[in-house]
């Protein structure tokens, strides 16, 4: 027919029903409104879950909508604590926020293993934070050498109103350095800057004061009496502070008598120490290996990160970025053993706050930070850091060991046992049953099934 819309017409008509101008003018309620009806088959019951997860209390759910834009409702993920973390002698309940099971339950084996062997050693290496102003320019690069101090020092001072506090702080601009980077690419050049932006992540800082530094850059060309006009114009492409800080950065690390590492047989202990050793130098040398094995450091890094307000995704980009410093992607964690002594460690760049975004704004960051004892970001480094390589231990326990699936199952058990509301006692008698079997949805509805046709008629609680 003629007149009826082609394929490809109905296609276009069916996503335009799906956008729409305006939206974030919308009230809450009236994006929810319009989201469901063009989204959701159930319309109803959708608005109602977004609208059931919304903070009883307004004035809270006002301060979440206000970290994001278009918020209709609140994700909830779960927030759960790692108690008998030891770290320098002190005793820490680590808050982490994580979706995945079992690496809570990890963090905690981990810390309690640790610490009745002396438990974590932390050292704070560097703490020195990264930004560019990102240019380019055409003329002579020699002139630059004479002028560096002239541009460094006119850099500073337009730059004074806006470091002042962070100097009172302790903090303020580091290094200022011009680089020269024409080989790699025609007439690109970086000013490099460093920061030490003490209790605050600092991008908010940093990117100020680079944006200052850039307009400040573009008069100071267009001034400068030494260059030809040519030499007056220069292009500002962006200036931004970089997520790699491979100087500001962490040690951590455990370590004890081989024979202590399973109090019950030296043998096992020795096995391993040794396995555990070949374990981390595969995860060394081979990227596939290496990838998956900081992914779990990263589990314990996130959590702790994201329970304490902090940005995850700069300090995971930072550390997988670290991880192949040398070229390849290699493990961000190193073992030895040497005269009869294990040691398990790593050194990783963590640019974290405990002043300043979410941490103090946010109500359950501002709890995890107390919950820590309302750390300096020195020591909250420490203690993310040993975070993330108590997860890596246990992970590689497992691994050399039980393999992971075992710890995994028993979550993945208690989580479909409740999706299909079993009683307690029906609980209890699932996980004897799967004790020594497989775990999967259909097995353990299967299991629950007869064992409810087993009791009918009986309470089974
Ligand atoms: C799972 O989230 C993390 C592990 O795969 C890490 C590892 O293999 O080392 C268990």
């Amino acid at each position: 027919n003629k007149n009826s819309p082609s394929l490809f017409e109905s296609k276009v008509m069916k996503e335009k029903a799906h956008t729409i101008s305006g939206f974030s003018k919308l009230s809450k309620n009236e994006k929810i409104e319009w989201l469901v009806e063009s989204y959701f088959e159930d319309s109803n019951e959708a608005k109602k879950e977004f609208q059931a997860h919304w903070h009883p209390d307004e004035s809270q759910q006002k301060i979440l909508d206000g970290f994001s834009e278009n918020t209709i409702s609140n994700f909830p993920l779960p927030f759960g604590v790692a108690p008998n973390f030891l770290i320098n002698n002190k005793t820490y309940c680590l808050p982490m926020v994580i979706e995945e099971s079992s690496v809570v339950a990890a963090a905690s084996s981990a810390a309690k293993y640790w610490y009745s062997r002396g438990g974590f050693k932390a050292e704070i290496i560097s703490t020195k934070k990264l930004g560019h102003v990102h240019f380019c320019w055409n003329g002579d690069a020699n002139k630059w050498l004479q002028l560096k101090d002239k541009l460094e020092k006119t850099l500073r001072s337009h730059s004074s109103d806006i470091t002042a506090n962070m100097e009172k702080r302790g903090g303020g601009i580091e290094d200022i350095e011009l680089l020269d980077k024409t080989d790699l690419m025609d007439a690109y050049y970086q000013i490099k800057v460093s920061f030490e932006t003490c209790d605050s992540m600092g991008a908010n800082f940093i990117n100020s004061v680079l944006e200052r530094f850039a307009s400040c850059l573009k008069e100071f060309v267009a001034e400068e009496p030494s260059f030809t006009n040519q030499e007056k114009e220069v292009e500002i492409i962006m200036s931004i502070l970089s997520n790699y800080t491979p100087e500001c950065i962490v040690r951590v690390s455990v370590e004890c008598a081989i024979e202590d590492l399973k109090l019950n047989n030296e043998e096992d202990a020795r096995a391993l120490a040794n396995k555990f050793y070949k374990a981390v130098q595969i995860a060394k040398i081979d990227p596939y290996r290496a990838t998956t094995h900081n992914k779990g450091i990263f589990n314990g890094i996130d959590a702790i990160a994201l329970a304490t307000g902090n940005d995850f995704r700069s300090i995971e980009a930072c550390g997988h970025t670290y991880a192949c410093r040398d070229g390849q992607y290699r493990s961000l964690s190193d073992c030895k053993i040497e005269d009869g002594i294990f040691s398990f460690w790593m050194e990783i760049p963590l640019a974290v706050g405990t002043v300043g975004g979410l941490t103090k704004v946010h109500p359950i960051a501002k709890r995890s930070l107390e919950l820590l004892g309302n750390p300096s970001s020195n020591e909250l480094m420490m203690i993310i850091a040993a975070g993330g390589l108590a997860q890596n231990f246990a992970a590689l326990r497992s691994l050399v060991t039980t393999g992971i699936q075992k710890g995994h199952m028993k979550m993945h058990l208690s989580n479909i046992l409740n999706q299909l509301q079993a009683s307690d006692k029906e609980i209890k008698e699932a996980i004897f049953y799967f004790k020594d079997k497989v775990v999967s949805h259909s097995a353990v509805r299967e299991y629950l099934d007869l064992f409810r046709s087993k009791t009918q008629g009986k309470p089974a609680f």
